[in-house]
């Protein structure tokens, strides 16, 4: 795939994440709490962290390692980010994150949508899989209402602020199609 891909859903715009997005990015994640939620994204953060965050994700496009798409509005204006990482044997993680003025309503399970049935018609995924902090449940949530099921609990898999975490391990398979 030579150009990155622009995916449409009923009120959304994925496409690529441009330099043009990084101010809007480092306004979103100004908020401890996606730090929280998150294994990589840094607190504070800052206009460095999208900086870098961009190249690895258009690296990661070039290698057919990634997929970063931009939430966008229709009007194009980013609210957050969703993607697929190939971890091989035909299988990807996937992540997102969304602007704090759009929770709750709906949006990224939307976007997360597009993206699995992206990942299995398209890019040929055979298992997509998604992971969440406990302390997270709206991301969990998430997970169940695009289909996927609870595979495993993997204990004290996570450190964070020097606590061990047991982190829910969500999947689905190219076979639901
Ligand atoms: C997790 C996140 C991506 C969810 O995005 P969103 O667009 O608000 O998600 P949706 O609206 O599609 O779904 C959220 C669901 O969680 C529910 N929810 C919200 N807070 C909740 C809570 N504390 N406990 C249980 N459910 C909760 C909502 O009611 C909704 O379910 P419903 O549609 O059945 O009512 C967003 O909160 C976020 O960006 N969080 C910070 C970053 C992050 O956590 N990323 C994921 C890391 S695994």
């Amino acid at each position: 795939m030579k150009d990155f891909p622009k995916l449409e859903t009923e009120r959304l715009i994925l496409s690529a994440v441009t330099s043009e997005d990084i101010p809007q990015i480092v306004m979103y994640l100004q908020d401890k709490v996606f730090s929280d939620f998150t294994s990589n994204i840094p607190y504070p953060y800052r206009k460095e962290d999208a900086e870098y965050w961009l190249k690895l994700s258009r690296e990661a496009f070039e290698n057919h390692k990634g997929f970063t798409f931009a939430i966008r509005s229709k009007d194009g204006k980013l609210m957050g980010a969703i993607g697929l990482h190939d971890e091989g044997s035909d299988r990807a993680e996937l992540g997102y994150w969304l602007g704090i003025p759009h929770w709750n309503k709906g949006y990224v399970t939307e976007a997360a949508k597009a993206v699995i049935d992206f990942g299995f018609r398209t890019l040929k995924f055979n298992k997509i899989f998604a992971t969440y902090f406990p302390h997270n449940p709206a991301s969990g949530k998430v997970m169940e209402k695009i289909g996927m099921e609870k595979e495993a609990v993997l204990k004290q898999h996570l450190k964070k602020d020097g606590k061990y975490y047991d982190i829910p391990l969500y999947s689905i398979f190219r076979a639901s199609l």
